[in-house]
């Protein structure tokens, strides 16, 4: 069996882990194809998540439900494909981890075999026990508490979770019971700061936050909200450092000016023949239209 080299630049499970309580806050952006993934790891962030967010924000609807496991698993391969350093997590969609722990766990297993390295699911105490059967199948699987948007109908919308006092509890008491199932670590979605800092410590695995204010372990964004690219109104906790929709239509519609002006395409876009088989051409274009 090859033994990996100590210093394997590639991110794993049990290195996110390790750093709980490091300075470095851990950093993890969605990417759902490979030139997305590529742009990632180019980053240098530590995780690449392939949400089951694709399914807003990269096929049109307006919820997360309507992605299924094969969807996730051909944008999963996508990724992959790619060889990322970066640690690859592979978001499990609705109803692919709540029937039984044997659809779940084989669930998990095609997005392995699609090439994640570690599985996401949402919710807190309940999913203990789909939790441990996937850890059982030597899965490493990171949670996911606060807002849960699979919820998005039982929740009554995407809204901030845990801003009264009995909420925040249950919070903090879903965390740590993933944390202790064995969790890696776990994104804390949509949260007043004061309980993201109360949950941060008090779980030994890293928190990632998005919506959760700065005391978290690391933090994750969309890709396309970071790079202005959903095409929808972003929500106050994204920071977006591009404009990428504006410019590339921008980009575009100089295109079609260019070809509807017929500056484009110009001499150096356009392969050429020699000099003497033009004139030949030429000349074969001439006697084939000339009339008989
Ligand atoms: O699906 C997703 O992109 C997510 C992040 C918002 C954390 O779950």
């Amino acid at each position: 069996m090859a033994v990996q080299a100590a210093s394997s630049p590639h991110v794993t499970a049990p290195g996110v882990r390790a750093r709980k309580g490091s300075d470095e806050p851990l950093v993890m952006i969605t990417a759902y194809d490979a030139p997305s993934a590529r742009v990632v790891d180019e980053s240098g962030a530590d995780m690449i998540l392939v949400g089951d967010t694709l399914a807003m924000v990269v096929l049109g609807y307006d919820d997360t439900l309507q992605v299924t496991t094969d969807d996730m698993a051909h944008h999963i391969a996508a990724v992959a494909r790619t060889k990322p350093r970066a640690l690859v997590v592979g978001d499990l969609p609705w109803m692919s981890y709540h029937v039984s722990t044997a659809e779940t766990v084989r669930n998990a297993a095609a997005l392995v075999r699609a090439g994640a390295s570690a599985v996401k699911l949402e919710g807190g105490r309940k999913r203990v026990p789909m939790v441990e059967a996937i850890l059982d199948a030597e899965i490493p699987v990171m949670g996911h508490v606060g807002l849960t948007p699979q919820s998005v109908h039982a929740l009554g919308g995407f809204r901030v979770q845990g801003k009264e006092l009995d909420a925040a509890r249950v919070i903090v008491d879903d965390a740590i019971a993933l944390a202790e199932t064995g969790c890696f670590a776990i994104v804390l979605e949509c949260v007043p700061d004061a309980v993201a800092r109360l949950v941060t410590e008090s779980v030994d695995v890293p928190i990632i936050g998005i919506g959760a204010g700065r005391h978290c372990d690391g933090q994750v964004l969309v890709y396309h909200d970071l790079l202005g690219l959903s095409g929808r109104r972003v929500p106050k906790f994204v920071r977006q450092y591009a404009a990428m929709e504006d410019d590339a239509t921008e980009a575009l519609r100089r295109f079609v000016a260019d070809v509807r002006d017929g500056s484009f395409p110009a001499a150096t876009e356009t392969y050429h023949a020699s000099d003497s088989v033009t004139d030949a051409v030429a000349v074969m274009g001439r006697s084939e239209s000339a009339p008989a």
